[in-house]
């Protein structure tokens, strides 16, 4: 069996249980979360049925909390409840404090800040939501969103949210080709864009990209067009729209539509082990309530906060941290434009000493590597504000947990090491800022209505007890876990609730220690995680397979200090071409298929390394042996196990020389 992971156990800092220093906590003893959670099991129609009456307000109350499971996939939360996330984002703050902030928009150059108001924002977003029903859009249909991290990307949300229509949020870092896919899929009638992106003093072709994408999705009719940068941008006459101009002339209020609880909020797409990318459906009521509740418990938000989480808005911990958790609480979110060495590597700690940000949450690979850059810039900021540090997107090793807790945190803040996916919605497996005392490098314990389950990847049989190591699942459902796959329902069942009969499968391996502290280890599948972002091998290999010279292709993830992981790809190439070339022309082909892969998913996909090879390693019936690559890789060529299998051994040692040579 593996090795259990330990590690030394962190009290909760004294200053957060000091009623005179912070405002108490909600749950502030780990005996007080036990309880609740022991409830939150046993009783949870109550529990939650009590919670969603508490943090939403519904047009019409539910009776009924919870219906099917995952025997069926038939899972359903507050089923005859009816209720608008818009509303219960905007409107029902707007109404009580219409000055009150909703957003602080933290432009690119760091002296353009700005401040959008609760009674703004429900401008805003009725005058869109007029306009996508005066484009057409029905309660149902889908919206493709692909803009910057401005205030409009938030209003856009909201605005479908308003309507019902779902929207479908394509992170800009995706290329052209990524954007045309996920159009096409959702079949998406209208898409929601800017003119151009800024971006670490850069600026980015938004708009270019969108006409690029449109060249093969006959489907959309309309493109509305926000004015970021004030670019003149080539409009398609007839389909594209300036924003301004359609919302200018739109009324500044439009009721919200009554959906029903298990409406459609919005589908997102990830990568799953296979090619396509999946878009992942949530509904409205359990979404909305798991972002709400983990906003107040996880980050123990409070009324006065300023939230900032500093994803981007195209990546699930955007939709539930930035949109509609905090904003569902009528807290005040931050949105960071910018990235975090922009103008300098202390960008971050002074938009927190800026706004007083109380709440920051960030990934480890941002945290490694502004720690890299040196202590200099951190220090000497006041972030005497902050109460508690998020951490999201990947494990966090203790060196990097460390540094986070000790220089920014100075010992006074509570580091939550949060554990989810875009298909659970919100957190899992999190500590609770006064309750829980961490470990460094473990998520420590369930969520609320989290009933965990380490299982046997071989049997499927649950590993009960302490001290296990085994593929983390989940037993039964949470009101927000993803419901289906759009138009595809049947790979819903196939990826998530087959494998495991009776459990959702999250495809990250884990062990719970001693204590019982939960330690995710990463993906059991081909999914590798580059700086938080979710990529699938074989997405990589069929953007590489479409080279020309390209005969065949294995992706690996390897260890990264930065990025986590990152992408090793190995090429072989079309017979003729395969050996005895120039180091130029393997030079000029390698920067090719790096361009390739940039060009169909986007540049944070980009292999860090290319090896062109003669052949790879197969089994005699032809099985690709990955295990092995990434053991070449790792430096671990020593340990490759048994090779008796592959149909040519000969081939690992032109593999080993291959890398070492590239090293
Ligand atoms: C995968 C989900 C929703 C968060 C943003 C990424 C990994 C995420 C942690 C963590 C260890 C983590 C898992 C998971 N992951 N957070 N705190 N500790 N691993 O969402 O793109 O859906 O990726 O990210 O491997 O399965 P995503």
């Amino acid at each position: 069996m593996a090795d259990i992971p330990d590690g030394e156990l962190y009290p909760v800092p004294q200053r957060l249980l000091d009623p005179a220093q912070c405002p108490e906590p909600y749950i502030s003893s780990l005996q007080q979360y036990k309880e609740l959670y022991q409830q939150s099991i046993e009783q949870p129609d109550e529990f939650f049925g009590k919670l969603a009456t508490d943090l939403l307000t519904w047009s019409k109350p539910f009776n009924r909390v919870r219906h099917g499971g995952f025997k069926y996939g038939d899972v359903a939360w507050f089923l005859d409840g009816r209720i608008n996330a818009s509303y219960n984002c905007v409107d029902r703050h707007a109404i009580e404090n219409p000055k009150k902030v909703a957003i602080i928009y933290e432009s690119d150059e760091p002296n353009q800040s700005e401040n959008i108001t609760y009674g703004q924002l429900l401008r805003d977003v009725c005058q869109l939501a007029g306009v996508l029903r005066a484009k057409g859009i029905r309660k149902g249909d889908t919206v493709a969103i692909y803009m910057p991290m401005i205030p409009e990307a938030v209003t856009a949300i909201l605005a479908c949210a308003r309507i019902g229509a779902l929207h479908s949020v394509v992170f800009a870092g995706f290329s052209a080709e990524a954007l045309r896919d996920r159009v096409q899929d959702a079949q998406s009638r209208l898409v929601l864009t800017a003119d151009q992106g800024r971006r670490g003093g850069k600026t980015i072709e938004i708009k270019k990209i969108v006409d690029e994408a449109l060249k093969s999705c006959p489907m959309v009719e309309t493109v509305l067009v926000c004015e970021r940068t004030g670019a003149d941008v080539p409009m398609t006459p007839g389909r594209d729209h300036w924003w301004s101009q359609e919302v200018s002339r739109t009324p500044t209020y439009l009721p919200p539509e009554e959906m029903h609880s298990e409406d459609p909020l919005f589908l997102l797409y990830t990568s799953g082990s296979t090619g396509k990318p999946k878009g992942v459906l949530h509904t409205t009521g359990g979404f909305l309530l798991g972002a709400a509740a983990t906003v107040k418990y996880v980050f123990d938000y409070h009324p006065g906060d300023i939230f900032a989480c500093m994803a981007d808005v195209g990546w699930i911990t955007g939709h539930t941290y930035i949109v509609y958790g905090p904003l569902a609480l009528g807290a005040t979110t931050v949105l960071f434009e910018s990235i975090p060495t922009y103008p300098t590597p202390s960008r971050y700690w002074e938009l927190i000493a800026k706004h007083k940000i109380t709440q920051f949450y960030t990934a480890p690979t941002a945290i490694r590597a502004l720690r890299r850059l040196g202590d200099e810039w951190v220090e000497g900021h006041d972030l005497s504000s902050l109460r508690v540090l998020g951490s999201v997107g990947e494990p966090i090793n203790p060196e990097a947990w460390h540094w986070y807790n000790d220089k920014v945190g100075k010992g006074r803040c509570a580091i939550v090491d949060t554990y989810w996916q875009t298909e659970t919605g919100s957190h899992i497996v999190t500590p609770l800022p006064g309750a829980i005392p961490t470990k460094a490098g473990s998520a420590t314990l369930p969520f609320f209505g989290i009933e965990l389950a380490i299982l046997d990847p071989v049997t499927g049989k649950e590993l009960t007890g302490n001290s296990v190591s085994g593929v983390l699942a989940v037993k039964r459902p949470w009101p927000s876990i993803a419901r289906s796959i759009y138009g595809n329902h049947q790979r819903f069942l196939e990826t998530y609730l087959r494998p495991y009969s009776g459990y959702y499968f999250t495809g990250d391996g884990a062990s719970r220690d001693k204590d019982g502290y939960i330690w995710v280890g990463g993906r059991v599948d081909d999914v590798i995680n580059v700086s938080g972002h979710r990529l699938s091998t074989a997405e990589i290999e069929s953007a590489l397979i479409v080279h020309h010279a390209v005969a065949e292709t294995a992706v690996i993830g390897a260890n990264d200090e930065v990025t986590g992981q990152c992408i090793h790809a190995f090429v072989c190439l079309k017979p003729g071409l395969a050996s005895g070339h120039s180091r130029a022309f393997a030079n000029d082909l390698t920067k090719e298929l790096a361009l390739q892969v940039r060009k169909v998913i986007g540049p944070f996909a980009a292999p860090k390394r290319i090896y062109l090879v003669e052949d790879l390693p197969k089994t005699r019936s032809g099985k690709l042996m990955r295990r092995i690559l990434r053991k070449i890789v790792a430096g671990e060529a020593d340990s490759l196990g048994d090779i008796s299998t592959l149909a040519d051994p000969s081939v690992v040692e032109a593999l080993i020389a291959k890398v070492k040579s590239a090293a």
